[in-house]
């Protein structure tokens, strides 16, 4: 199996321009770099309250993206119409509440089954591949099935928050079981959610890995070595 894609998520370009409310740094230009120092693709997330991202920077990502462009997104009427026009390579659906710092905790399919599906069905209808944002728990893996979803991106957010070396190594397991479940149920597997420089090699060995998100790591590496050397420490040790 060859290394997994990295899919950078900018977000947090865009969370330094809306500080200030004015034009830069500019996301676009911030994944022209990334796609230049050997990224495969690059992830936003259109918020709700639209705290970093903006509508405009999606449509100007859907037009310079040269690799895998990827939305983040909730299941809003608002958001899902706007993805609709954008027809970004992939949508990942991602549980989202106003008050919380970054995406906590994975989408509840049982408890949106309905709305996933029809979502799911129409996009694609519009040749959209959707990716559901889970925690790694076998059930939902198979509830994500049953509702035609073609990829997992399996949260690692628990492992990387573990401390102690038995909590870390039983959310490894844990990822890994996930994966080899998915596999086994025929879904495509992918990871994000907390990934960094010192944490990301045991995930490098889910099984039949595809793709990873990572952002927040790479940008805040970038304020220190620029966005180029942030990018290509990252593929060093992906690839
Ligand atoms: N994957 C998903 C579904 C996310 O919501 C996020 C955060 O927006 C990420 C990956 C990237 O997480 P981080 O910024 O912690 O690398």
């Amino acid at each position: 199996m060859s290394a997994a894609l990295l899919c950078i998520n900018i977000d947090h370009i865009a969370t330094l321009r809306q500080a200030r409310g004015g034009v830069y740094p500019d996301p676009v230009e911030g994944a022209l770099l990334c796609e230049r120092s050997g990224c495969d693709g690059i992830t936003v997330h259109l918020r709700e309250d639209r705290r970093h991202i903006q509508d405009r920077d999606v449509f100007a990502l859907k037009e310079i993206v040269k690799g895998k462009f990827n939305l983040e997104m909730a299941l809003s009427d608002e958001i899902i119409k706007i993805a609709a026009e954008v027809k970004p390579d992939q949508i990942t659906i991602v549980p989202e509440k106003r008050e919380e710092l970054t995406t906590e905790g994975g989408l509840d399919v049982g408890k949106n089954t309905k709305k996933i599906i029809e979502s799911i069905n129409l996009f694609h209808s519009l040749n959209i591949a959707v990716s559901l944002f889970i925690e790694p728990d076998e059930k939902v893996i198979e509830l994500s099935k049953k509702c035609g979803a073609d990829y997992i991106e399996i949260h690692t957010g628990t492992y990387c928050n573990a401390v102690q070396k038995e909590e870390i190594n039983k959310e490894i397991d844990r990822i890994y079981n996930a994966a080899n479940h998915a596999l086994k149920i025929g879904i495509k597997v992918n990871a994000g959610h907390g990934l960094n420089y010192s944490n990301l090699k045991p995930v490098l060995k889910t099984p039949g890995l595809e793709e990873l998100n990572i952002g927040h790591s790479i940008i805040s590496r970038a304020v220190f070595v620029g966005l180029p050397e942030a990018v290509k420490e990252m593929l060093k040790i992906i690839k």
